[in-house]
């Protein structure tokens, strides 16, 4: 009896200490580069150690982007012992070895499954090998799941069960793996997915690289997906963050996965707007564009370390939306000390004149108001008036007095 009680002790202390680890992964929101957007399932390991390259000569790297993940497509099935295996052709020095060169430039490598037998673009998946495979990864050196839900049943406790699976399995596998749950928001996994052992989730379907989307084109943009994002503030935090997709700043359209369904491209105004508002919504900050060509308004748009400072605020709080209107977004964020942020976008199609002060924003006290982008302050009586532009953001530290 007081073995029993002896292995039921070590049992539940186990579980609680693998839940400990989990929550103690992505601790700021997760930022770095993926696949993806851009090269869909052509890629290959010339491709991902020359965005390591730029990664690390840009200044990405010393700017916090720290993941580089690899996306759908690198999978070459499995060998006779089952274990997954990437394509030779595309990784012809495989998985290990490209971790080896990312670690070298202080980058953590990523990687994508997904809950079934194949996965959304149909190559190999993990379900019944959890464990093989996350062993695997481990061995190789990965930090980062992606985890789809392609080809898997559609309801939630079927999504929970796999998902808690390999979650374990990452656990199991004793390296520490951020484990990004993917099943698109359909079952609400803002409600599950952090007790399944996630740190993050997507909460939308993939963003196509626009701002909106118009009647029966379909493919979310940039609006639509701050539209179901921004009412998730609740279920996020430290080690479990509510994901909404990639940044398609800088990539103007370029042709891929975020270029049909009427992906043109955005205005730089427009993606400078996105990463005011997916740092305000403490999102992953994951960039998707080619690093190797970059011009200098993406550089800085993502190099800007006021607004990331914003993004990777430790107390971890995803901001609230304040205000929706026809016109409207707004946006307010608690941060450390008792600052603030608040991001004030400009829906319509015209510059309009607006103004906020402290007292409406029930916030007590004195404050500096600091224009994050301008990097100047542009009140200190606690109030600021001004025009925003068509589809501009307007982001403000409020830094307490
Ligand atoms: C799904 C995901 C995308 C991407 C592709 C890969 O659509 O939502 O982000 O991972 O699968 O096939």
């Amino acid at each position: 009896m007081k073995q029993l009680l002896l292995v039921i002790s070590i049992l539940s202390c186990n579980i609680l200490l693998s839940q400990h680890s989990r929550s103690s992964l992505a601790t700021t929101p997760p930022m770095g580069w993926m696949t993806w957007n851009l090269y869909g399932e052509h890629i290959n390991e010339e491709i991902i150690k020359g965005i390591a390259d730029a990664m690390d000569s840009s200044g990405m790297v010393k700017a916090g982007y720290q993941y580089l993940i690899i996306d759908d497509g690198w999978q070459g099935g499995r060998d006779n012992k089952n274990n997954i295996i990437p394509d030779n052709i595309k990784f012809p020095s495989g998985i290990k070895s490209l971790a080896d060169y990312v670690h070298a430039k202080g980058i953590k490598l990523g990687i994508y499954s997904d809950a079934a037998s194949l996965t959304c673009a149909g190559y190999t998946a993990s379900l019944n090998f959890e464990e093989q495979d996350a062993k695997t990864f481990a061995e190789w050196g990965i930090d980062y799941l992606k985890y789809d839900y392609c080809n898997a049943p559609a309801d939630s406790a079927t999504a929970y069960q796999r998902y808690t699976k390999m979650s374990g399995a990452l656990t199991g596998s004793g390296r520490d793996i951020v484990f990004g749950v993917c099943e698109w928001g359909g079952r609400k996994p803002w409600t599950w997915a952090a007790a399944a052992g996630g740190n993050l989730w997507r909460t939308t379907g993939d963003i196509r690289d626009k701002w909106k989307t118009k009647p029966n084109e379909g493919g979310d943009g940039i609006m639509d997906i701050v539209a179901v994002n921004g009412n998730l503030s609740a279920h996020a935090g430290p080690g479990h963050w509510n994901d909404p997709d990639m940044l398609v700043i800088g990539l103007y359209g370029a042709k891929g996965p975020s270029s049909d369904l009427g992906g043109i491209g955005c205005s730089d105004t427009e993606y400078q707007s996105q990463m005011s508002l997916w740092s305000i919504m403490a999102a992953p900050l994951i960039a998707t564009n080619d690093l190797t060509r970059m011009n200098d308004v993406t550089k800085k748009i993502f190099l800007n370390s006021e607004v990331i400072g914003i993004n990777q605020d430790r107390e971890g709080k995803q901001a609230q939306r304040i205000n929706s209107s026809a016109e409207w977004e707004i946006f307010l964020k608690p941060l450390q000390n008792g600052d603030a942020a608040i991001a004030i976008l400009n829906k319509s199609d015209k510059p309009l004149d607006t103004m906020i002060s402290i007292k409406d924003l029930k916030l007590t006290g004195n404050y500096i108001i600091r224009d994050v982008w301008q990097h100047s302050v542009v009140g200190a009586k606690n109030s600021w008036k001004g025009k925003v532009m068509s589809h501009e953001t307007k982001l403000f530290r409020l830094i307490r007095k």
